[in-house]
């Protein structure tokens, strides 16, 4: 993706350093932070400088690569692995660099083959999407996402592109607002028309027949389909099912977890409460604060995703096609 008329991928690695956008502090400031370290790289990915499964996939790669090359490979993987348990990418990338014979080289094969297959997905993707379509979206599985182009986001990209006049409807996504924050910003630079809409607001434009297609990402897709994604997911594939909208995944292969049986066994991440009761936002003279929004001393739950059944989705737009639920169950594994 362009930034400011410059290609820049998400998060990349040069020599024993690991470069980040810093995600947080999105869309206020746009800010590139070095990691000099894989216990560093570690601290970003928990504390989501870095997000998204594909970036978290790379990001976890390349601090696996710093741990090797700084004597700690050992270590370096069960403190990579521990720090956070949903996305399936952080485990595949860990796993590959950890067997490797060149780590470097390894980490960074990974965060090629990521940038390359998300480019695939839009190109199968734009497929689905037709000319005029209004599509909603949830979370933030775009170009941050990812190393480049994004999942969910990269066929949007390629319609627009196509110049197929598209309005995208973007969740806002609650409680750290990927959607209003990162998504909305993301489709701003690349021009492409959409708005930002609470998040207990799908359901009334998909009643109004205001969408004909809903594409979200993953951060894990089961065996038998069931897919891990951000919190809200669910309801919206509920949603569209009552009103007969198609609702696709769309998410590399690395992302799929054969060991995984069906979405039950898919870890759960729980996060602060505190992301719940606070807001971070920026004053009208520029100053970035973070305020109480709930009522004081009140407890929170902060679930970070949820599981979709197979049967709610339509299909899986991954860098080798698109596969129906069926098709994907009975494929030959792994990697299909
Ligand atoms: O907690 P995050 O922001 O790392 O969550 C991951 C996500 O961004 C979403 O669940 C996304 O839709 C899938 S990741 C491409």
């Amino acid at each position: 993706m362009r930034v400011k008329g410059k290609h820049c991928r998400t998060v990349w690695m040069e020599g024993r350093e690991v470069f980040l956008i810093d995600q947080n502090q999105l869309p206020f400031k746009f800010k590139i932070i070095k990691s000099s370290s894989y216990k560093e790289t570690c601290r970003a990915i928990k504390t989501m400088l870095v997000r998204g499964a594909g970036a978290i996939g790379a990001a976890a790669g390349f601090a696996m690569a710093q741990a090797v090359l700084e004597g700690k490979r050992e270590a370096g993987r069960r403190e990579i692995e521990a720090t956070r348990p949903t996305a399936q990418n952080l485990f595949y990338a860990v796993k590959r660099v950890y067997n490797a014979r060149d780590a470097y080289q390894e980490a960074q094969a990974i965060a090629d083959e990521d940038a390359e297959s998300c480019k695939r997905i839009g190109e199968y993707g734009n497929k689905l999407i037709k000319k005029g379509a209004r599509i909603l979206t949830h979370c933030n599985a775009g170009w941050l996402a990812f190393v480049d182009y994004g999942s969910a986001l990269s066929p949007i990209y390629a319609a627009h592109r196509k110049g197929k006049r598209i309005f995208v409807f973007v969740d806002e996504t609650r409680p750290r607002g990927q959607g209003a924050r990162l998504t909305a910003w993301e489709l701003k630079n690349e021009k492409v028309p959409h708005a930002i809409i609470p998040d207990n607001a799908a359901a009334y434009f998909m009643s109004q027949g205001e969408i004909d297609l809903v594409i979200v990402g993953a951060d894990r897709i089961a065996k038998n389909g069931d897919t891990a994604n951000k919190i809200g997911t669910l309801e919206k594939a509920i949603c569209a099912k009552r009103y007969g909208i198609p609702f696709f995944v769309a998410a590399p292969t690395s992302t799929f977890d054969l060991k995984c049986k069906s979405g039950k066994q898919i870890p759960i991440e729980e996060r602060s409460r505190e992301e719940v009761l606070y807001q971070t936002g920026i004053t009208k003279r520029g100053k970035v604060e973070k305020v109480l929004v709930a009522s004081p001393g009140s407890i929170a739950k902060n679930p970070a995703f949820d599981v979709t059944p197979a049967e709610l989705i339509a299909g899986y737009i991954t860098e080798k096609g698109i596969l129906t639920p069926k098709k994907f169950q009975t494929a030959r594994h792994p990697r299909l």
